[in-house]
Parts: C-alpha cells; structure tokens; sequence
C-alpha cells in the first residue's frame, strides 16, 4: 500500500503517524500546509506526484460552534474538499478512508427512546448544525463521486493529541475546585487509538463501507468528566446542569450514540468499553 495521510497535524492525524510508525508501515502524511484539500489544482499536483494507492483523511474544519458563522469554510474543507479527494480517488482507482460523525444525525429524544442502542449505519440522517451539515455534505460527495470508499462514523473524539474533552476537563481541575458539566447529552466518547487501530484493520482487510465506531457504553458529558477526575485522582467539586445552562453558538444534539454491532462483527475488530478507552488513553498522555 502506497499511503498519504490529508491534514496529518491533526487530533486524528497525529495518531495516525504515531500507530504506523510503531507497526513499520510506511507512509506520507501531509499537514494541511503541503496540501489544501480545498485546492483543486493542489490536490491534483501533489497525489499525482506522490502516486498514492490509499489515502487516509484526517483533514477537516471541526470548530462545530464557529462553523455556524464560518459556513462557506465549513463546507469548503468538509464538502468541497473532501469532493476534491473523492473525484481524484476514483478517477484513480485509489480507495478513500474517511472519518465522519455522530451529528450527521437530529439526535432528538424521540431518536433515542426509538433507538437506545444508538444510530445504525442506514439510519436516515438529518443534522442540527452546520458543522454536521457540512460533514454530510462531505459523505454525500464521496457516495457520488463512486470511489471505493471506507466512512468511519466517530462520536466525541478523544486521544493523546490535539484538543478535546479529557485534556480540557484535566487543565479545568488543575485550575478550580468547582465545574459544572451538562447531564443531558449522551453518547459515547471514541478515543483516537481504539479508531486508529480499527480502521487500520478495516484497510488490511480490504473492507469498504460505511461504518460506525465508538467505545461500548452510554453516557452523559458529566459521566464522563466525573470518570475523568477519579481516574485521575483530581479532586473537583462536579456539579451536573442542563444544556440550556451552557448556551452554544451550535445546536448539540441531546442523543448522539452510534450503534456499533456492523462493525463488531468483523473479525480482530476490538471494541473497548469507554472506561477502559479512558484508562489507556491516561495512560497515553503519561508516556
Ligand atoms: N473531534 C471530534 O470530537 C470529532 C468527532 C466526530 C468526528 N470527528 C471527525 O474526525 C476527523 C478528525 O478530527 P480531529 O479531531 O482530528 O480534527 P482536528 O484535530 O481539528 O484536525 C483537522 C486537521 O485538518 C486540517 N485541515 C483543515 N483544513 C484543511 C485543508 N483545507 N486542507 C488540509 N488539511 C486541512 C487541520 O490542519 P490545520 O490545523 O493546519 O488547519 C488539522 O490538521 C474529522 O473528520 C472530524 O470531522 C471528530
């Protein structure tokens, strides 16, 4: 396999690097300064030069709050860009592995007494805000475009790199003693060594689709922070509030799960209960 890894400077794309460099597996990962996906001509200059067999898509917009006043930018990198890389995948022949997310779906509460082992895959979807707008605009193009493609579905994306939840929540209780955290969204966090891993075992197999990944589990926000701290031994005064206590600039959707059991029937996929997923990844950001 000949591989490039799009907006290698990522939460996601970071990971990538670290797990194929561990399993000796060569490969290119571009930040987004050697290559734009938003940029016809510069995707077409640089995968004709480097000749790719399989690319792996890290590249996104995923501020989901400034999406809503930042449309066009929203759409450019998830819709356009992601466009771009589809179009040039299947004139080429190479297959396309792309990362996509829970808010592809309303998630109401109706959704959820309907659905309470989350979303499948074939679930009609229906986004709450631009970002997830975006993103599907981003699936729409690859389905399209007729490449042969792998759409992994992550909800709540959490790992050693980058920005999210378990690196904010430890940096909040080394500067206070009290934090208020929502008790009214669930869903299940995904950490970024369980998907890299398990994609990875998806292109070994050949496997094309599209699939859902997360953690095994349902939780709240405030589940989450409050494992959080007693896994890592903070001491916080955790107080559970209502979504409307934290207003967004983005709509967030109070039921996010994704339902997993496609892609645990496929063989040495492992799936990791969400605590466990925490312990690794604490254990992650000590080494
Ligand atoms: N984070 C989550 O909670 C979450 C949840 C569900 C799904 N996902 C999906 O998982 C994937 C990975 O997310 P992540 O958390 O790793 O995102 P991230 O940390 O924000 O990384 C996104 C990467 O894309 C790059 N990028 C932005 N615009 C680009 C462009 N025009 N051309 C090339 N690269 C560009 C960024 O580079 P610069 O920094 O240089 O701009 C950055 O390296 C995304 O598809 C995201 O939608 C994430």
């Amino acid at each position: 396999m000949r591989i490039l890894i799009t907006g290698g400077n990522g939460q996601l794309g970071n990971q990538w690097v670290n797990y194929l460099n561990k399993q000796g597996v060569e490969f290119i990962s571009l930040p987004s300064s050697d290559l734009d996906i938003t940029d016809h001509e510069d995707v077409r200059r640089v995968l004709n030069n480097l000749k790719p067999n399989h690319i792996i898509n890290c590249a996104a917009y995923t501020n989901v709050d400034n999406a809503e006043t930042e449309k066009e930018k929203a759409f450019a990198v998830n819709a356009y860009g992601v466009k771009n890389l589809a179009d040039y995948c299947a004139s080429k022949g190479i297959k396309l592995v792309h990362f996509s997310t829970d808010y592809v779906f309303s998630g109401t509460e109706e959704d959820h007494v309907e659905n309470p082992k989350g979303y499948t895959e074939h679930h009609p979807t229906n986004p709450v805000n631009v970002y997830g707008e975006s993103k599907l605009a981003g699936e729409k193009a690859i389905l399209e475009s007729d490449c042969n493609y792998l759409i992994i579905r992550i909800s709540w994306l959490c790992g050693k790199y980058g920005q999210n939840f378990v690196k904010t929540m430890l940096r909040l209780a080394s500067e206070r003693d009290e934090l208020s955290v929502v008790n009214d969204q669930y869903g299940c966090p995904t950490f970024a060594e369980n998907v890299v891993k398990n994609t990875w075992e998806l292109s070994v197999q050949n496997i094309s689709g599209i699939y859902h990944l997360s953690s095994l589990g349902k939780i709240t926000w405030f589940d989450f922070a409050k494992e959080i701290f007693t896994q890592s031994g903070s001491e916080v005064n955790l107080e559970p509030v209502d979504s409307s206590e934290f207003p967004t600039k983005a709509k967030r959707p109070a039921f996010s799960l994704l339902n997993t059991q496609k892609i645990a029937n496929i063989p040495n996929i492992s799936l990791i209960n969400w605590k466990e997923g925490l312990k690794n990844m604490l254990a992650e950001l000590e080494s």
